[in-house]
């Protein structure tokens, strides 16, 4: 299937690692020039290195907790491709426990990178999008934004929030073409999976391995899914192959989400 992503503009947040880098890998081989955002700057080279396929790769280097960040990436975007067509958020890591040990801070931080980097990513590039009368919106949640999970609740609560204004934003954005949606990943062996569960095993005194099964036997398919298996949805999500999907979400979790919604 022919995504027809050539010379699209995307913007990916959380690019450096994880689902974000390997969005902008798929991204890249599809034809898609790339705007690369997060912290660390060596590890955004490496995944612009592989993403020689592109006919056009930036980096931002961006701390997206800081206000301003957002406004300086649409900048950058901007300067360099005159147009941004697809907007990825992928930036984010909660940190887990058990609910009566987790601090003010922990809460604070997971609302802080995860939902308000993704609202400020989408309020800075809207407009843009708006006037082009054309965007594609993915933002990256988890499957435990409708389904909470008692050690992973600051991660849960952002995603809640983030699936309300995913839903709720659609109705002023599809008049002008542009389109808001979830991809919801259960657990995905990425460095934030390897640490939380290095966290939690540490906290517990538990094994990693022990800790882990508590959420592999919840996933009918048993195991934690690829990076690779969830950002093929990223990128068909960005694609106009999906254009009929409008502030909903895809559960690509293996089974894990058990409800009917
Ligand atoms: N892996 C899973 O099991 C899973 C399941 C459900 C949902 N998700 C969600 O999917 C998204 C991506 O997760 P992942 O597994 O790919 O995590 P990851 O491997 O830890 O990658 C997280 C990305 O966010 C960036 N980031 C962290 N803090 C940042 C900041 N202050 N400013 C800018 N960028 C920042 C990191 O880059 P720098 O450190 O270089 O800044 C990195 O590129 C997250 O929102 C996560 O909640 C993951």
């Amino acid at each position: 299937m022919d995504l027809e992503l050539r010379n699209k503009v995307a913007v990916i947040t959380g690019a450096s690692r994880g689902l974000g880098a390997t969005s902008a890998r798929l991204l890249a081989a599809n034809g898609a020039r790339l705007v690369l955002a997060a912290r660390t700057t060596t590890d955004l080279d490496k995944v612009a290195q592989d993403c020689a396929a592109s006919p056009g790769v930036i980096t931002v280097p961006s701390d997206l907790t800081l206000p301003e960040a957002a406004d300086a990436v649409r900048d950058a975007a901007l300067k360099a491709f005159g147009r941004i067509d697809i907007l990825i958020n992928s930036a984010g890591a909660s940190q887990g426990g058990v609910f009566w040990e987790i601090p003010d801070t922990v809460w604070q931080d997971s609302l802080n990178l995860k939902f308000m980097s993704t609202v400020r990513m989408m309020r800075a590039v809207i407009p843009t999008m708006i006037a082009q009368k054309y965007g594609r919106i993915v933002n990256i949640i988890g499957s435990n934004g409708m389904q909470p999970s008692a050690r992973l609740l600051p991660g849960s609560a952002a995603n809640a929030a983030l699936l309300a204004v995913t839903r709720g934003i659609t109705e002023d954005l599809a008049p002008h073409n542009v389109v808001a949606n979830s991809v919801n990943p259960g657990p995905t062996r990425t460095e934030r999976w390897t640490t939380l569960m290095n966290r939690l095993s540490q906290s517990s005194g538990r094994s990693v391995a022990d800790v882990e099964s508590d959420f592999t036997r919840q996933i009918p398919r048993g195991q934690l899914a690829e990076p690779e298996e969830i950002a093929n949805w990223i990128v068909f999500m960005a694609s106009d192959r999906a254009a009929n999907m409008n502030g909903t979400g895809v559960m690509v979790d293996g089974g894990w989400f058990k409800g009917l919604g």
